[in-house]
């Protein structure tokens, strides 16, 4: 039997891209939210037996994570024969130490939560720093897909003479993957976080952008501070107008209005989270990934 596609609420567009490219039934989920904010998942019938694909956008992730956990619980209920998680962005995992003392590593706790209640995972380039691997956090099987090729497919497609630019050390795993299959050079900058919204970003050594395009391209824009702060810097290096990529677009508040106010030419990003600004769509390598992954 096909297995079942279950999308939870905010996945958009990538739903029905996944469903295509899997040429999967999609199921009616719905979770209905009480007065008193608890969550009631309704399942589609027929899921004994079958292998079930749950799609979620884990963006604000305290208001997703128990419905998210009780779909899955419900499904197992149910007699599902397996079920597996989709999340393209998966949260908690830039808390992957104790920063503060009292704090915890809250990665390990979210990674155990979901770890508990699907039989697999496949996300879209996780944050992974202190952690080197997913499976050092994950002991469910999983799957990475790179955003890097579509990512590429589109500067090609767009930018004539880019040259890539990550905005701190972290981005390099990523920005050199994006110009390895460019084609082109990549730099990278040095920044300091003293806070949630403070951010300065210097540029080491000389910059030589030689009439090129710079494309910011980090893993995840947030407050977009970081992208903001490197934009400005390169302006006032006498750079073009960025671009900037983001593969997960979290954007909270005013943070995407104000890069295009620091004078970024454009701001892009993966459907990994659902924004007005996804243009790189990532549906047929999640369908890849899913494929196997599924029994
Ligand atoms: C952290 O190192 C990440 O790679 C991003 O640079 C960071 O999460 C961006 O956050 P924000 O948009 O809040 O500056």
């Amino acid at each position: 039997m096909k297995p079942i596609l279950l999308a939870l609420p905010g996945t958009g567009a990538l739903a029905s891209g996944l469903a295509q490219h899997l040429s999967c039934e999609v199921g009616s989920l719905e979770i209905h939210r009480f007065p008193d904010g608890e969550s009631c998942p309704r399942l589609p019938p027929g899921l004994a037996r079958r292998d079930v694909v749950l799609l979620a956008s884990l963006d604000h992730p305290d208001r997703k994570l128990v419905g998210l956990y009780l779909t899955a619980c419900v499904a197992r209920e149910l007699g599902a024969r397996s079920i597996g998680l989709v999340a393209p962005y998966l949260p908690y995992m830039r808390q992957d130490a104790v920063f503060v003392p009292g704090q915890g590593i809250t990665a390990r706790h979210v990674a155990a939560m979901l770890s508990g209640c699907v039989d697999w995972l496949v996300t879209v380039d996780p944050h992974l720093h202190r952690f080197r691997s997913l499976s050092d956090l994950y002991p469910i099987p999983s799957l990475v897909v790179p955003a890097a090729p579509e990512i590429a497919r589109w500067i090609r497609a767009k930018v004539a003479h880019p040259l890539l630019v990550g905005p701190d050390q972290e981005s390099e795993q990523w920005v050199a993957q994006v110009a390895s299959e460019v084609g082109c050079g990549y730099t990278i900058l040095d920044k300091v976080r003293s806070g949630d919204q403070q951010v300065t970003v210097s540029v080491p050594g000389t910059l030589a952008l030689d009439g090129c395009t710079p494309v910011l391209i980090d893993d995840i824009a947030s407050t977009g501070r970081t992208m903001r702060a490197a934009v400005l810097k390169l302006k006032a290096a006498g750079s073009l107008a960025p671009v900037c990529i983001a593969v997960h677009a979290l954007f909270c508040g005013d943070a995407f209005a104000e890069l295009g106010t620091a004078g970024a030419d454009c701001v892009v990003s993966c459907n990994s989270v659902e924004h007005v600004s996804n243009l790189i769509d990532l549906s047929a390598p999640l369908a890849a990934a899913v494929r196997r992954m599924l029994p």
